[in-house]
């Protein structure tokens, strides 16, 4: 599963006002020296340390951006009591992925990333510290997640990709009512699902199984989650107070693990067949399983259980680029011409090779992503180094300001507008700066970025190729910054259909 894990502000504040207050009375805030090497930054208050500073702006990297006009490029910053260090230029950010990758692989140690994965963050993918299981699990999945143009798993991508959706186009034109508005998040999670069920497990479900609604439902609610910061990430003595939230967390994940268990790996284990090619990337993990004997049952389980929640990512992020689309319909028109002209007029469906031809779409997709701004998981140092020449002990934890690169002055034109042509070069074709690493860069990079590009562009392309989307009138869009999610219970959008498609059939 991808995870987008930050600091929510809202979660954040609630205490850290609260405290915050207290503490102003008891004492004055001062800006004294900090360690002889390490980097500036704020004096921490006791307890609180300086989250009170992050509360005056709508996320928390606003704050990291407002904060280093004060203390420079790279600042240290106590959370409760973790020290952590947060770097705001891509320079400083490439130090901390790239050439410093080995020194700063580690996770933060999160309570709520236990529960989510066993009692062990190490079970999951993107929230282990890194080690040379976490090196086998990403060896094991590259050629299913990222697999090569034109190789045998990029066609069985396509294949998966088409017929879902042309399933999902039926879904929608028997559903989707003449201006009426749709709660179609729901559907996009489903038809999401199906992309990695299928693709990875061969087994795909109804639209309207009830079982598959709900387990969908529940990896939205945990993306959704993930991607929220609470008090309690950092300051782990509130534990008693979110006990409750701690037992949902922990039961939503026994709900999706027996799912996966009962739908998929139990018939997979019956019929695998030890000395065939692996039918799909379940057969090669439980292969694995029996051929090497550092790898364990559960390391198999959440392995496919994160990759299989990466379809809440994509779903979030269709819908995100279904809200921009919107909001600029200038955009949803353009993307309609390219695919007109890609599909003969709209007389076939959209496929993966589609995409060569179609630059417009996929700028329109980066440029949902840069302005969603998805936060990197932070990174913690796994052993005493340097970052910008500051000294950086070990089990610090590491924020990366991609918010600052995504949205800074000094990086885009007109950050705040919405225009995907900043991602095409002057003959056409998508290009990208290299400061934009919406999937972060180094040894951690998003498994899932070919998945995620792959997937979105069909699902955009082929709901624009039949719809004009809008939503009611009067309503308010409002998206949360520096975040690739929308709440699982999100706006309804309506579709209609595009006037020289109804007879199309498609
Ligand atoms: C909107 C879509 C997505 C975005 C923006 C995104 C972005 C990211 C980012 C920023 C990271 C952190 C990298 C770092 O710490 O340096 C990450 C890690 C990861 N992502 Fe994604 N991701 C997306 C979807 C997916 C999907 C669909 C999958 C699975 C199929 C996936 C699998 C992973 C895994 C396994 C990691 C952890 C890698 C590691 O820590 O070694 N992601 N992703």
């Amino acid at each position: 599963m991808v995870v987008l894990a930050m600091l929510s502000v809202l979660g954040l504040l609630s205490v850290a006002a609260v405290l915050g207050l207290l503490l102003l009375l008891l004492g004055r805030r001062r800006r004294g020296p900090k360690a002889a090497s390490g980097p500036p930054g704020p004096t921490p208050w006791p307890v609180l340390g300086s989250l009170h500073l992050l509360g005056s702006h709508d996320n928390p990297f606003q704050a990291f951006t407002a904060l280093s006009a004060q203390y420079g490029d790279i600042f240290s910053i106590t959370l409760g009591s973790a020290p952590c260090v947060v770097v705001n230029t891509f320079e400083l950010i490439k130090e901390v992925l790239v050439t410093k990758g080995s020194h700063f692989g580690g996770r933060p140690d999160f309570i709520r990333f236990h529960m989510l994965f066993g009692g062990d963050r190490n079970n999951s993918l993107a929230l282990c510290d890194w080690s040379d299981l976490q090196k086998t699990r990403r060896a094991i999945s590259r050629a299913y997640c990222s697999p090569r143009f034109a190789s045998a798993h990029f066609y069985n991508l396509d294949t998966v990709g088409s017929c879902e959706v042309a399933a999902f186009a039926d879904v929608l034109r028997r559903r989707a009512a003449p201006g009426q508005p749709l709660d179609v998040k729901p559907l996009l999670n489903v038809a999401c699902f199906n992309l990695f069920t299928q693709y990875m497990c061969s087994k795909r479900f109804a639209y309207d199984d009830p079982d598959c609604l709900s387990v969908v439902r529940t990896f939205d609610e945990i993306f959704w989650e993930i991607n929220q910061g609470y008090a309690v990430d950092f300051m782990p003595w509130l534990l008693p107070a979110y006990a409750g939230h701690m037992r949902k967390l922990s039961s939503w994940a026994q709900y999706i693990r027996g799912f996966i268990m009962a739908n998929i790996v139990t018939e997979h284990e019956n019929t695998l067949e030890m000395y065939g090619d692996p039918r799909d990337f379940t057969d090669a993990l439980l292969m694995h399983l029996k051929e090497d004997s550092s790898m364990e049952w559960q390391h198999i389980i959440f392995e496919l259980e994160d990759f299989l929640g990466g379809h809440s990512a994509v779903s979030n992020l269709v819908m995100l680029t279904l809200i921009a689309v919107v909001r600029n319909p200038r955009v949803g028109e353009r993307i309609q011409r390219e695919v007109d002209a890609a599909t003969a007029c709209g007389s076939r469906h959209v496929t993966l090779f589609d995409r060569a031809s179609m630059p417009y779409t996929e700028a329109a997709i980066l440029e949902t992503l840069r302005s969603a701004s998805s936060p990197i998981v932070p990174h913690v140092a796994t052993v005493d180094s340097t970052i910008g020449g500051y000294e950086v002990k070990k089990g610090t934890v590491v924020f990366i300001n991609n918010y600052q690169l995504n949205t800074g002055e000094s990086y885009w034109s007109k950050p705040a507008e919405f225009m995907p042509e900043r991602f095409l070069s002057a003959d056409g074709h998508v290009s990208k700066p290299k400061y934009f690493i919406p999937f972060s860069t180094g040894k951690r990079t998003c498994i899932g970025q070919r998945l995620v590009q792959g997937f979105s562009f069909l699902l955009v392309a082929s709901i624009l190729q039949s719809y004009d989307v809008s939503v009611p009138e009067g309503t308010v869009i409002h998206t949360p910054t520096a975040c690739v999610a929308v709440p699982p219970d999100t706006y309804s959008l309506v579709f209609t259909p595009r006037k020289n498609r109804e007879s199309s059939g498609l």
